[in-house]
């Protein structure tokens, strides 16, 4: 039996992991082991209680094969802390140091890049997960008076940046291109992005097989621009990585379409979760984009165990993205719900 866990949070994340369920549920009845529990805590029971993530439920999370989490984040807790006590802490205490989004191109009409089509665009960023501005090292001074200081430190450890850089190289080797750019700011950043850059290039020569070169950050946007077809594999720091990703998401449709893993290969835990927020804007109206929560329980099936599965699920989304059959966002009329329906017909298409 395949144990998952679900955490819809907030907003359109309690919609898109319906969808998921749905899909679930649709493997279930195809004769596949799979079991889930759904957890429901959400903003809600942050401001009942001061509360989100017990100890517990924490302690029980790990149990899981894979954790699927929809979004987190509401409009009544600006701050979101509630969001980073449940993300930042499977992040951190988990030490799912790796956290991949794949940028891929799913039908020529979804960029704005002119004249680009799907083959031009297929890359993945390599985040750093689990150190950089990220840890929350910091503090206020004199807060709320005019002479208030705010102070926020980045932090690499050689470890950290090394098992990153491996994990990206690795996966380098194993897709088509074999290409890889590393990138940090070691021009501005003379410590954190200093020790990146020196872990870069002592580790870059034994991958003999991968393409390695170094980007400034600021140039990696302009250059992802200007030619993403040029990019396969991005490593980079947590906040970088942060940034990088939405541009990405920006180049292929926007976050709707952008599937997210944070895991720690070595203990084998993985949260899956799409790239985009819980959008309270568009929260409760139907009509939020599931397919990066689709593709995000994609992700999980493969590392799961179940690659066929996730190919099917992958092949599904792409046929009802070439079909038109999408939510506004991506230029078509449909709900939540009814996308997450086409897909269900599709993958009933491809069952044996
Ligand atoms: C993401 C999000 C999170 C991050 C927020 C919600 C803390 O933007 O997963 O990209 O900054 O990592
Ligand atoms: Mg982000």
């Amino acid at each position: 039996m395949t144990r998952f866990a679900l955490l819809p949070g907030d907003g359109i994340g309690r919609e898109v992991t319906v969808e998921v369920e749905k899909v679930l549920a649709f493997f279930v009845r195809h004769g596949l082991p799979f079991k889930w529990k759904k957890y429901d805590f959400c903003a809600d029971a942050w401001l009942d209680t001061g509360s989100i993530l017990s100890d517990e439920t924490f302690s029980e999370l790990k149990d899981f094969d894979a954790i699927f989490l929809g979004a987190f984040g509401d409009p009544r807790i600006p701050d979101s802390r509630h969001a980073r006590e449940v993300v930042l802490r499977l992040r951190f205490d988990l030490d799912l140091y790796v956290n991949l989004r794949p940028i891929k191109l799913l039908a020529d009409n979804l960029t704005a890049l002119k004249g680009r089509k799907r083959a031009d665009i297929d890359f993945i960023i390599v985040r750093e997960n689990t150190e950089g501005v990220y840890v929350g090292s910091g503090g206020f001074l004199r807060k709320g008076t005019p002479h208030e200081v705010a102070c926020q430190e980045a932090i690499a450890t050689r470890m950290g940046v090394d098992r990153i850089l491996r994990y990206a190289f690795h996966l380098a080797e194993k897709r088509d291109s074999h290409r890889l750019v590393m990138a940090d700011k070691h021009n501005a950043l003379k410590y954190v992005s200093d020790l990146w850059f020196r872990a870069f290039e002592e580790i870059a020569p034994s991958w003999e097989s991968v393409q390695a070169r170094h980007l400034f950050v600021d140039n990696l946007c302009c250059q992802l621009i200007l030619d993403p077809s040029a990019f396969d594999v991005i490593v980079t720091g947590n906040l970088f990585g942060d940034i990088v990703s939405d541009l990405g998401a920006g180049l292929v449709g926007g976050l709707g379409v952008v599937p997210s893993a944070n895991l720690n290969p070595e203990t084998g835990i993985g949260v899956f979760e799409p790239a985009h927020g819980s959008a309270p804007d568009i929260a409760g109206k139907g009509i939020a984009n599931p397919v990066a929560a689709l593709l995000s329980a994609a992700m999980m099936l493969d590392f799961a165990g179940f690659p066929d599965e996730a190919e099917s699920l992958k092949g599904a989304v792409e046929e009802v993205i070439a079909a038109g059959q999408t939510t506004r966002d991506l230029g078509g009329e449909l709900g939540t719900s009814e996308v997450g329906d086409a897909v269900i017909r599709y993958l009933e298409k491809l069952a044996p």
